[in-house]
Order: structure tokens, then C-alpha cells, then sequence
């Protein structure tokens, strides 16, 4: 297995390849880059096929904390962990990955992710100080991304439909978890319809209920004849396979790595249909846990970075109409520059 010569390496800083005897634990620790403040990523349990994926996971998550970040401004570099391993965690394993996390001396910053719940973080606390996203500093993210993804839709409606206004039209929301129910709760009070599927049908019933939202089938949501669509699911669902089908005017949604490869924003801007970048439009929870973490911001200050992701996107979204290129050409590039800048 190659890291320097991986296809995702991108010049990381750092690689460090973790494994704890006495608990059992293995884990991959990437920093892709300090240079705008401490790596922040969260940590990621999963029963990776082989090394080969886990490693492929870490280091395109790590990359994308770092453009998350630059782009929002927080002063913080990108890292992300992945924990191999199939199950629940044990104590000893979380506390061996804190022990490593401790060992960095505070140039990674660990949190929740995917099979990584808070309480598992609370456990990685008791030994080391650098965590953040603990319930006494911010707590549950979900709410402040959902809010976040809000502003991003405006600010997507606003250049695509040039209106300032979501009453009247449709949304279809892909998951209806953390996110994607907050964010429904957000449309409909402005007045938006919605169309909404998930895998759990008690999910789909409660949307129904409270929001008077449609349905769809998981297979149908994507393909929905909407304004804007939402995916606060799963990532890789926009590719070869769906753009050609897609019928909404604008995708904006929560959900990490929508795109499957870079090329698939090209195919967006090919079909006209305007796409807000992920890691720009769902970095309302980062800037909540950032501002939790280093203290560097109150609750007023936080809602109004989370507010601000509109005027961001709003300028992707002019320049990548300027320049006739794609808008995560457009992110990706904005984010080298502030990252290039911090180097200096
Ligand atoms: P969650 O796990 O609470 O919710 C995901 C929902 O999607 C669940 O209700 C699940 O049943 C549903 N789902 C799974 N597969 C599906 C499918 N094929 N079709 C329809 N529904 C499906 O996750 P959460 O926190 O709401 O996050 C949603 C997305 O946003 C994820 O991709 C996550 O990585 C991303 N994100 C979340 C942030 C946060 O603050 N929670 C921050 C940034 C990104």
C-alpha cells in the first residue's frame, strides 16, 4: 500500500498510522494541513474492506476538513481519523485513540463522525485535551448545519431563480435525520412545499405529519420534478449515473462528498443545474464546534458566521458565472488561496 504516491495523498502534512496492542485498537490519524490553525476533523468507526479503503477514507475526509475550514474562516487547519474496526468501541480502544490524539501535541483536534457517537467522545476526552464538540462546549451540531444549508438555499434560489423568497417552492429532502429534519422545519416555515424519503418510514410518517410533506421512494427522491434538491443522506450520489436524471434547477444539501468525483460538478454545470459545494453549504455545525472549542466566538457570533455561508456561496456562485467554470472548481480554488496564504 503507497501513501506518498495515493491518489488522494494532496501533499498531507502528516500520516500517522496508530495501533494499540492491549486494546486491540488500529487507526488512522491524517493531517492534511495546519497551516490556517490546529487539523479539526472528527473521528470516523468503520468496518473498512482493508487497509487500502480506510486509508483512501481518511485522507479525502482530512482534505476535505481543511477547504471545510478554510473557506469558513475559522482558523483551523483539516484532519480526520478513521478507527478500523467492526462494532461497538471499547473504552480501552477510545482511550488508546486519545492517548494518540494527546500524543500530537494539539495539532489535531478530534470529534464525533460517523460511528462516533458523543458519549464515545466523552470517553476519548479522559485522555486527551484535544476534543471538541463535547456537550459543554457546543453540543449537537445538527441544528447549526441545518441552519447553515438554509442560507445556502437562499442564496442558491436567489442567483438561479433570482428570488429572495422560498415560499411557494419545492424541496425534495433526501434523510430526514439530524440535519435533514431541521432543515425541512426551516423550509416549511418559509413556506416551502417539501417531498421527503428516507430508509426509516417512521421518519418519513413524522415529515408527513408535521410538515404536510409529500413522499417518495429512496430510489425516486434524487429524480423529483423540484426547485431544489436537498441530499442530507448519504455521499456519491451525484455521478455519472443520476446527473443525466436529475430534474431540480439546484442541488443544496448537507450531506459530505456528494459528488462522486470531481468531474460530476462539470456534469452539474453542463445540465445548468446549479449545486451548492457541500463543504461550504454544511459548515454551519464546524463553525458552532469551532467557536465552542477555541472560545473564539458567542452564540451571536456563531449564528452570524452560520448566516454568512449565503453571502459565501452568493459569491462562488457570481464568480463561477463570471469565469464559466464549475462552482467546486470555484470552492476548491478559493480554498488553496486562503490555505496558500496562511502558509505565508
Ligand atoms: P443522520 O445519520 O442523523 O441522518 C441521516 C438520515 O439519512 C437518516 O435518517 C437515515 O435513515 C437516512 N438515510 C440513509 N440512507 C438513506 C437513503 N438511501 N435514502 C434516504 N434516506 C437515507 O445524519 P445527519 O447528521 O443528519 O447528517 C446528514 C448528512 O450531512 C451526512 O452526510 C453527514 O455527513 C452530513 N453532515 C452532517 C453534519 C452535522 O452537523 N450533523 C455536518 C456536516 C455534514
Amino acid at each position: 500500500m503507497s501513501v506518498f504516491e495515493h491518489q488522494a495523498f494532496d501533499q498531507h502534512e502528516a500520516v500517522h498510522f496508530v495501533h494499540d496492542a492491549a486494546s486491540g485498537l488500529r487507526a488512522i490519524i491524517a493531517l492534511h494541513s495546519t497551516a490556517l490553525g490546529p487539523a479539526a476533523g472528527g473521528c470516523r468507526l468503520w468496518a473498512y474492506e482493508n487497509d487500502e479503503a480506510a486509508l483512501t477514507d481518511a485522507l479525502r475526509l482530512s482534505r476535505g476538513m481543511s477547504y471545510k475550514n478554510a473557506v469558513a474562516g475559522l482558523g483551523l487547519g483539516g484532519g480526520k481519523a478513521v478507527i478500523l474496526h467492526r462494532g461497538r468501541p471499547t473504552p480501552a480502544m477510545l482511550e488508546a485513540f486519545g492517548r494518540a490524539v494527546e500524543s500530537l501535541g494539539g495539532r489535531y483536534v478530534t470529534a464525533e463522525d460517523v460511528g462516533i457517537g458523543l458519549d464515545d467522545v466523552t470517553v476519548i476526552a479522559r485522555t486527551t485535551r484535544y476534543v471538541s464538540g463535547l456537550a459543554q462546549d457546543s453540543g449537537d451540531p445538527s441544528p447549526k448545519t441545518a441552519r447553515g444549508v438554509f442560507h445556502g438555499i437562499r442564496a442558491a434560489v436567489r442567483a438561479k431563480l433570482g428570488r429572495d423568497d422560498l415560499a411557494g417552492l419545492t424541496v425534495a429532502v433526501q434523510g430526514l435525520g439530524g440535519v435533514g429534519y431541521h432543515l425541512c422545519t426551516a423550509l416549511h416555515e418559509a413556506g416551502a412545499r417539501l417531498v421527503v424519503a428516507d430508509i426509516d418510514p417512521s421518519r418519513v410518517e413524522r415529515a408527513q405529519k408535521a410538515f404536510n410533506a409529500q413522499t417518495a421512494t429512496t430510489e425516486e427522491i434524487l429524480f423529483q420534478d423540484v426547485d431544489v434538491l436537498a441530499p442530507c443522506a448519504l455521499g456519491g450520489i451525484l455521478n455519472e449515473h443520476s446527473i443525466p436524471q436529475l430534474r431540480a434547477r439546484i442541488v443544496a444539501g448537507a450531506a459530505n462528498n456528494q459528488l462522486l468525483r470531481d468531474e460530476d460538478g462539470e456534469r452539474l454545470y453542463q445540465r445548468g443545474i446549479l449545486y451548492a459545494p457541500d463543504y461550504v453549504i454544511n459548515a454551519g455545525g464546524i463553525i458552532s464546534i469551532a467557536g465552542g472549542y477555541l472560545r473564539s466566538m458567542d452564540t451571536q457570533q456563531v449564528d452570524a458566521r452560520i448566516a454568512g455561508i449565503e453571502n459565501t456561496l452568493a459569491e462562488i456562485f457570481e464568480e463561477s458565472a463570471r469565469s464559466k467554470l464549475p462552482t467546486n472548481v470555484i470552492a476548491d480554488a478559493l480554498a488553496r488561496q486562503r490555505m496558500a496564504e496562511g502558509q505565508r
